[in-house]
């Protein structure tokens, strides 16, 4: 459930008219609201009720704006980071070193050194070679490492194979016939305290049933490792819960569902639960605000082209994933268009021979759930410039990053010296 509804005829943000918003900021402008954050927070929390104090680590690459994660951190949760940049935003943000886990496949020791210092909850460990420079980083800082190791439980998540992480053919996480063998290394190296395990196998999954199984496979290495003598106090069952992108197919299963599948799995395993939630908190919080620049009937098919293009939400072109259009004042009746951007490219568009309503040059139109994974992956490609961010809460609104200026665009870049008038 959203925050973005109808209000005689044309679409909010809360209490906030998109159509006032556009003319203030201008489009394309992406638009989150804070209600829809909160509200999702308290489901997941709700969802985890049965389980003891459990840590929700909010995946930051899916939404690093700083003051998405302030309004989380007010929210009492946890960041889930995977770059020294993202800890940093973490940390900025007011979000407690004592909530912070260090998850990715390719830290640096630099990442590393910096987690240690900052004194996080837990890196997440993917290899022997980690471990080794782990060891050799907290050693050199007289600091010791609460870590857990990322399991591939060679489960496939059945989502995007660009997004599906734990397959035994991914890079991703320690096969499972190495755990055992790797946790108790750890257990050995100087600088590190293995507290657990950790595992994500993918990202929008639809059913529950790969996640159970992975968490399974987690319980049965837990319990192993314990009959070796190894403590276990924590573990990490990552993110990767599916939302809503379509209106006309089913939802994937809902929070409780999870929470409930979570609290039946895991009874007995006498551990601290993580969780890494990045889409199901922001994802349906936020939406890309676009302008049709010109409604254009080719000789196949009609186009409807926005301002807004591949480089600011790139998700329809990277993945051909489903995002929900709306006109944010829309015309009885319905057209079919394909809203395509700007972009020299034939893959910029959003929506393929999509039914619509009637749409013409100067209309707004909302792309959805567009509040994960959508400013955070935008370019300057064709040199456009990155676009604006706007925050709602109730009737208010603040610009949380303002549109790049062409100077700041242009100023990026430096003439090599041999190029430079008069040399
Ligand atoms: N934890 C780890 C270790 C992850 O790699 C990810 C996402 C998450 C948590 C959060 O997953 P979520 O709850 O958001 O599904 N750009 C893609 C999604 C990439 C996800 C990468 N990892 C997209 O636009 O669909």
């Amino acid at each position: 459930m959203d925050h973005f509804n109808d209000r005689n005829g044309a679409l909010f943000a809360e209490d906030v008219s998109l159509e006032a918003l556009a003319q203030a900021v201008g489009t394309p402008v992406y638009v989150y609201s804070t209600a829809t954050i909160r509200r999702h927070v308290r489901v997941f929390r709700d969802a985890l009720q049965g389980i003891p104090d459990p840590l929700i680590a909010f995946a930051v690459k899916a939404n690093p704006n700083l003051s998405v994660l302030r309004t989380l951190a007010l929210e009492g949760v946890g960041a889930d980071v995977v770059s020294e940049g993202e800890m940093r935003r973490a940390l900025a943000a007011g979000i407690p070193p004592s909530s912070i886990i260090f998850s990715g496949v390719g830290k640096t020791r630099d990442e590393m050194a910096a987690a240690l210092m900052a004194g996080i909850y837990q890196l997440n460990v993917e290899s022997e070679a980690e471990l080794h420079a782990l060891s050799e980083v907290a050693t050199a800082l007289g600091r010791t490492a609460d870590i857990a190791l990322r399991l591939n439980p060679d489960v496939d998540a059945g989502t995007h194979a660009k997004i599906s992480t734990g397959k035994r053919e991914n890079k991703f996480g320690i096969p499972d016939d190495q755990v055992e063998a790797l946790y108790a290394l750890a257990s050995r190296l100087p600088g590190l305290r293995p507290q657990g395990l950790a595992v994500h196998i993918g990202s929008q999954i639809a059913s529950l049933e790969p996640m159970e199984a992975a968490y399974r496979r987690l319980g049965e290495i837990i319990r192993r490792l314990r009959a070796a003598g190894l403590a276990v106090t924590r573990a990490d069952l990552g993110g990767g819960l599916g939302i809503p992108y379509d209106p006309s197919l089913s939802a994937p299963p809902p929070p409780s569902a999870y929470g409930e599948m979570v609290a039946r799995v895991t009874r007995g395993w006498d551990v601290r639960l993580a969780f890494e939630p990045g889409r199901l908190i922001v994802g349906n919080a936020g939406i890309l605000l676009a302008r049709v620049v010109a409604v254009k009937p080719g000789a196949a098919r009609t186009f409807v082209i926005l301002d807004a293009a591949m480089n600011d939400l790139i998700r329809p072109t990277l993945y051909g994933v489903f995002h929900h259009v709306r006109a944010v004042r829309p015309r009885p009746g319905t057209m079919i268009a394909t809203l395509a951007g700007p972009v020299c490219e034939t893959g910029d568009q959003f929506a393929e021979d999509r039914a619509i309503t009637p749409l013409q040059a100067g209309d707004l139109v909302a792309l959805m759930t567009a509040g994960a994974y959508g400013a955070t992956m935008a370019s300057t490609y064709n040199s456009r410039p990155l676009v604006p961010e706007v925050l709602v809460n109730g009737a208010e609104w603040a610009v949380v990053r303002p549109r790049q200026t062409y100077e700041e665009l242009l100023g990026q870049d430096r003439i090599a010296p041999w190029l430079e008038e008069g040399t």
